[in-house]
This record gives C-alpha cells, sequence and structure tokens, in this order.
C-alpha cells in the first residue's frame, strides 16, 4: 500500500503527518526536517515493554483507548450512553504544499471527523477540526481537544495568569507525568485567560532555546493541557470547554471546534513572537491605517459629562496633537453611574440635550476622529431594556445569575435580544460620523443559560456575529475588544478587532510586565497603551512622565489622563512625544520585537528593529533599585554585525530621574558596529526605580 504521509515545513521547523494502521501519527514536530525522511516515523516506532501490549500500538491524533491509548483522549462524547469509545480509521489524506485535510470514520460510532494543518510560511499552523454525525441519533459532543506531540527535551511549561489590573503574568513550572490543564470558564476568554501554553527547555530564554506554543482561537470556556503519560510520551493540547449537554449533534449536524494555532522555535520566546506576530499582520483584515494617537477620556471624566469639559480636553489634546478621541462609558439613557442604563443604547438628553452631534462636529474640526464606548452584551435591571424583557439574560431555570457591577448578561443569541442591540448601536453609527467603537465587556458569564441549554457557546458566536455585521453594515468602523481591561484577548475575537485594550492598570511600572506578556503572541499595535494620570489611579503611586510616556510608546499609543490638569512643560513633553511615535510607528508596529536577556533582575531591555537591520527603538527601563552600584551593560542583538550604528539616547517626552552624577560617556551620542552593540555593549547609566528612556540605533 503507498504511504500516506505529509511534511508541512517552514524556513525553520517542521510537521511531519503519516498514516499507520489507519490512524494518523505526528511523526514530528519541531525543528526542520531535511534529507531522507521516509523512515522518520518507522524510526519512532517503541519497543515492547515489559507488562505492555503484544504490538506496539500508534493511537495517533485522535488518542483512541481502542488503540491503546491512556491519556486524555481527542474526542469524548456518546450517544446516550452508546458509541462511547471509537475507532477511527483514515478515509480520506490530501495534502498540498503546507496543507494536510484527513477525514477519518467510525462505521460504528456513525461519526466522521476532518482535521485540517494548515503552516504558513513563518511555521504557524492553524489545526482546525469538525465532527459530524453520521448516525441518525443524537450524539452528545462533551469535548474536542486540538493535539500536538512535545519532544522529550521540552521540560517546563510557561503560561499565562490574570486578574483585573494584572493580566498576563507569566508562571513557569517543570513538566511532569500527570496533566497540567489551565481552564477558562468565566464566558470570556478572562482576565487569567493564558493567551498562550508554551513548553520549553529549562534553558529557554527569550533570545535562545526551543520553544512550542499554542494558542486556542476563542473567546469563550478554553482549556489547555499539557500531558506527560507514564510511558513517556508527552503532548500539548488546546481546545473549547464545554458545559455539560452544549453541543448535542442531531443527525447530519457537525460542530467545528476553534482552530489551535501552534508554532515552534528555536530562537526562544521572541521567535515565538515573531512568528505569531508576522501570522496576525499577514491576515487581510489586520488594520493598515497607521495607528491613531488616542486620547480616551475615560479616567479624565468618569461618568462627568459635560460639553464645556471636553471641549477643553479636546482643545488640549488638538495641541498635542491627538488624532482621535474617545467618549467613554456614561453618554447613554440614565447612565450617570455604573449601577443604570446598560441596554438603552440611546443618547443621554439629560447630559446630552442638543445629542452628540455638536461634539463630535467639534472634535472632528480639529482634524480629530472620535470614538464611542459602548458594552452591548450587558444589561443593568435598572434599564428599560430589562424592564421590557427580563427574559433577555443568560440564565437557567428561574434563577436570576448574581450581579457583577451592578449587572447581568444580556443572551445576544436569542433573536430578539441580538437585533436589538445590533439596531441600537447601528443607529447611533449612522447617524454620527463615529470612527471607532470600544467595546467592553465587563462581567464574566455564571449559570448562562440559553433557552434552557448552555449558553456560553452561543454567546461567543453571536458577538462574532454582530461585530462581523457592524462591520458589514459601517465598513470603516474599527472595533476595540475591552473586557474589565484586557479580559477579551485571544486570536479567536482578533479577527473582528482592530485593538485590544491591554489592561485598565496604566500604571507604567504595572504595564511593564503586561505589555511585555501580552506581546508575546498579539503584536505591540494591537494593543492599547496610553500614558496615565501623573497619580495613577489604579495604584495611586506617582511616575515621572518620561516613564509613562516610554511604555506608551510601545503600543498603540494613546493618553488616558484630564491634560487639562499637565502643566506648560508637559504638554510640551506630550507635543514632542506624539511627535516622536507618529515619526516612528512604522518601525514600532511593523518591526521585529526583541525582548533582551538583560541579566540583572532589576531592569528590562526591549525594543523593535527594522526587518532590514537599518534602524531599532529600544528602552531601558529600571523597574527597581539596582542591587550592585553600575548595573550590568545593556546589550543589543537584532542588528547587523558588520555595520556600523549611531546610538543615541533620545528623551521626546523629557529626561529620567537619573541617580548619579554623570551619566556614562556614550549617552552624548557613539557610533558602534552591530557585534560591538550585541556582544560588549554599553554601560547601563544608573536611573532611580521606576524609570525608563529611549535609545535610538540607526545604521549610518
Ligand atoms: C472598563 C474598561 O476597561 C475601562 O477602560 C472603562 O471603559 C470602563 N470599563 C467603563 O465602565
Amino acid at each position: 500500500m503507498v504511504k500516506q504521509s505529509a511534511l508541512l515545513r517552514s524556513e525553520s521547523s517542521s510537521l511531519l503527518l503519516e498514516v499507520i494502521d489507519g490512524a494518523l501519527v505526528i511523526a514530528h514536530w519541531g525543528a526542520l526536517l531535511v534529507g531522507d525522511l521516509a523512515d522518520v516515523a518507522t524510526a519512532s516506532q517503541v519497543s515492547i515493554a515489559n507488562s505492555s501490549w503484544d504490538h506496539v500500538q500508534n493511537p495517533g491524533i485522535m488518542r483512541e483507548s481502542s488503540r491503546g491509548f491512556l491519556g486524555r483522549p481527542t474526542l469524548s462524547g456518546h450517544r446516550s450512553g452508546r458509541a462511547w469509545s471509537t475507532k477511527f480509521e483514515v478515509t480520506k489524506f490530501y495534502h498540498v504544499d503546507n496543507e494536510c485535510s484527513i477525514t477519518f470514520h467510525d462505521a460504528f460510532a456513525e461519526l466522521e471527523i476532518l482535521i485540517n494543518f494548515d503552516m504558513d510560511t513563518f511555521g504557524v499552523i492553524t489545526q482546525s477540526a469538525t465532527v459530524s454525525n453520521r448516525g441518525d441519533s443524537d450524539y452528545t459532543l462533551d469535548e474536542y481537544i486540538h493535539w500536538l506531540p512535545l519532544p522529550q527535551e521540552a521540560t517546563q511549561s510557561l503560561d499565562f495568569i490574570g486578574r483585573w489590573s494584572n493580566e498576563r503574568q507569566p508562571q513557569r513550572r517543570d513538566i511532569g507525568v500527570g496533566s497540567w490543564a489551565r481552564e477558562s470558564r468565566e464566558g470570556r476568554s478572562g482576565h487569567n485567560f493564558s493567551i498562550a501554553d508554551i513548553a520549553l527547555t529549562a534553558q529557554t530564554s527569550f533570545q535562545s532555546g526551543a520553544a512550542w506554543a499554542t494558542s486556542i482561537a476563542w473567546s469563550g470556556n478554553s482549556i489547555y493541557l499539557i500531558e506527560r503519560g507514564f510511558d513517556g510520551g508527552q503532548s500539548m493540547g488546546a481546545g473549547e470547554l464545554l458545559l455539560p449537554g452544549e453541543v448535542i449533534l442531531a443527525a447530519g449536524a457537525s460542530y467545528s471546534a476553534p482552530a489551535m494555532v501552534s508554532v515552534y522555535s528555536q530562537q526562544g520566546l521572541d521567535g515565538l513572537s515573531a512568528a505569531f506576530h508576522s501570522h496576525i499582520r499577514a491576515r487581510s483584515m489586520h488594520p493598515q491605517r497607521p495607528r491613531p494617537l488616542t486620547l480616551n477620556m475615560w479616567e479624565a471624566l468618569y461618568f462627568n459629562h459635560d460639553e464645556a469639559a471636553i471641549r477643553e480636553l479636546v482643545d488640549v489634546a488638538a495641541e498635542i496633537g491627538i488624532e482621535r478621541v474617545v467618549l467613554d462609558d456614561g453618554w447613554f439613557h440614565s447612565r450617570r453611574n455604573d449601577r443604570a442604563g446598560l441596554g438603552d443604547w440611546v443618547i443621554d438628553s439629560s447630559v446630552w440635550p442638543d445629542g452628540l452631534k455638536p461634539i463630535i462636529k467639534y472634535i472632528n474640526s480639529k482634524g480629530i476622529e472620535f470614538g464611542l464606548w459602548f458594552e452591548g452584551e450587558m444589561v443593568n435591571p435598572d434599564s428599560d431594556l430589562y424592564r421590557a424583557h427580563p427574559e433577555w439574560i443568560l440564565h437557567e431555570g428561574d434563577r436570576t445569575p448574581p450581579l457583577w457591577r451592578h449587572q447581568l448578561v444580556l443572551d445576544i443569541a436569542h433573536e430578539g435580544a441580538y437585533n436589538h442591540v445590533l439596531e441600537q448601536t447601528s443607529a447611533i453609527l449612522e447617524a454620527h460620523d463615529i470612527a471607532y467603537i470600544k467595546w467592553d465587556h465587563n462581567r464574566v458569564l455564571v449559570d448562562a443559560g440559553h433557552l434552557g441549554r448552555p449558553g456560553v457557546r452561543s454567546q461567543t458566536q453571536a458577538i462574532y456575529r454582530l461585530f462581523a455585521e457592524l462591520k458589514q453594515r459601517h465598513p470603516h468602523l474599527e472595533i476595540e475588544s475591552c473586557a474589565s481591561g484586557g479580559a477579551r484577548i485571544d486570536l479567536g475575537v482578533i479577527d473582528y478587532v482592530d485593538r485590544f485594550w491591554t489592561s485598565d492598570n496604566n500604571d507604567a511600572l504595572e504595564r511593564q510586565s503586561i505589555q511585555r506578556w501580552s506581546a508575546q503572541v498579539i503584536p505591540p499595535e494591537m494593543l492599547g497603551t496610553h500614558i496615565g494620570p501623573t497619580h495613577g489611579h489604579q495604584t495611586g503611586r506617582t511616575l515621572e512622565l518620561s516613564m509613562r510616556a516610554t511604555t506608551a510608546l510601545f503600543g498603540h499609543a494613546g493618553i488616558e489622563w484630564n491634560i487639562t490638569e499637565a502643566t506648560e512643560q508637559e504638554r510640551a513633553y506630550l507635543k514632542s512625544w506624539a511627535t516622536y511615535y507618529k515619526s516612528n510607528r512604522a518601525l514600532l508596529h511593523g518591526g521585529t520585537m526583541i525582548r533582551v536577556d538583560y541579566p540583572d533582575t532589576h531592569g528590562y531591555l526591549h525594543g523593535v528593529s527594522a526587518h532590514d537591520k537599518s534602524r531599532a527603538i529600544f528602552a531601558y527601563v529600571q523597574l527597581r533599585p539596582t542591587s550592585v552600584i553600575h548595573p550590568a551593560p545593556l546589550k543589543f542583538p537584532g542588528l547587523d554585525a558588520k555595520a556600523t550604528y549611531s546610538v543615541n539616547a533620545v528623551y521626546p517626552a523629557g529626561k529620567p530621574r537619573f541617580m548619579l552624577v554623570t551619566p556614562p560617556q556614550w549617552m552624548e551620542g557613539i557610533k558602534l558596529s552591530g557585534s560591538a552593540l550585541a556582544n560588549s555593549g554599553v554601560a547601563a547609566p544608573i536611573l532611580a526605580p521606576a524609570n525608563a528612556f529611549i535609545i535610538e540605533i540607526t545604521k549610518i
């Protein structure tokens, strides 16, 4: 019989698939394989151990107990207790270039599965699957997990935890025998959602070492798994976390699992990021326009909407060079605080007696775009909508879920609720010149029933549909995904939105690590990064403007601060920082992100270099006091070793606070080769804690 196998490959990685005994075996995922590969799968066939199977078992990608697999299966489900165990056979194998589709069939369970692997030129694999019920009774699908094998040198894992105002903090651990599961049950991807699950060697750092990453393209409940069996095999997987009975496939019906997006890197964590960023940037819907410098008025106004005060803010914004002004929560019916109004998306005439048109006209007259806040999936019990349709909330039986921020979740999979939100939002967009909406989601989904059945999946599909429909009706509309800060940042919603609100924490010191790790997967141009007030509203911390501005530069930049209170000097700095952002955003938003493996734990050195290595912009951030007098030198990878560069410290928003008599000499400007910059570097100045500055490196 002709061997069925497929080798998908990029410049630096390979995925080798082969059909063995009717099962699909992934014989390799990792470094690039070249040469004669005909017997790779055969070479990996294991011995017959004592107290074991009489013949080598190849459970393959479906991981079935019928094929001797003792770990967590790919598919779990049943037909009222029957068809609980499957034995799928590959019935079709289609391979062209870097794409492979495999059809599996189980005649007894009467199920068909289509799995697709697609590797792009950056080595990013998109793995999708559709399960179809070919029988004539209902099939209850409990779980479908995508899996990829991990080699034994992947001895550690890295994933991300978080809470409000402290999203995406890394946790690294050793992989042991057993399963490590990261579940998200918030009904949105969540503050505690792991944007990726990463396996790596003990030595892997930002710049070097092997790493394998997966990210689930889904904004509802999800699960990541790393499993090491007592047979020594290990793998990583991800899928949608289904609630009991959430998916029951009627005869002929199908379930499409959210895709798993995976990549292997030999260049450490930055290698993974480079591939994820390139993959995301290559999508047709990736924002192409230069990312407008934004003023979000939330922390300047909160619910105190006052047209005169807003005009004053806009005047200062125009002077600074702001390109988009956003009116946040509080503009709609009876929304004078967070206890009422969600669900009634009509302008509140008590604060906006002439509507929003005059203020939008004023903003536009300054050459600035206007953006507006919505939270369409939510409803306050104190709203006209809830009074008219209390049945339109996600709920189970006659229970009302516990309130969170005084609000409930609207069941937008319910046609009436969906149309209400779509039409009211659309009417506002139709009647006004609105470039962008910030779409918030400020609570978790619990007890989230839709017409008596679990409703998280249908809710997630409905919000994707709603975003798509809004964009179709309003072709130039941009959407920001916000959820109490960064609780809906994932590779599912990314195809419908243009920006993520990274975190409600605008304290630049805290933002350093939040942004550092959010950018592990999401490219910086999609991450909202704002200069917060002098005294941070979340932490109460006072930070230099130079620190706040340096931090906000490395993303889709903006300001969230009552800038009418800024001093003349601060406004001048904001203006020069705005000019700097605009003249460098092509590099900041299109280059390669670099997180240097800086040896001292008090500081970060990170930046972006141009693909042709002609320029780079770095930031040196001293988070804490140094433990020794002179911190480790600053070394800059990612440049052309033989080229000569001019190196300059620049201060578009003012100098940092130094703790020294005279800064290192190079800070007046110096010329060095790329090789010297990477290997011997420049002396780090001694800064006060929580200070930062920018270093520009330009090829001569
Ligand atoms: C939470 C968001 O993250 C904030 O930026 C702001 O929009 C508030 N909600 C408004 O209620």
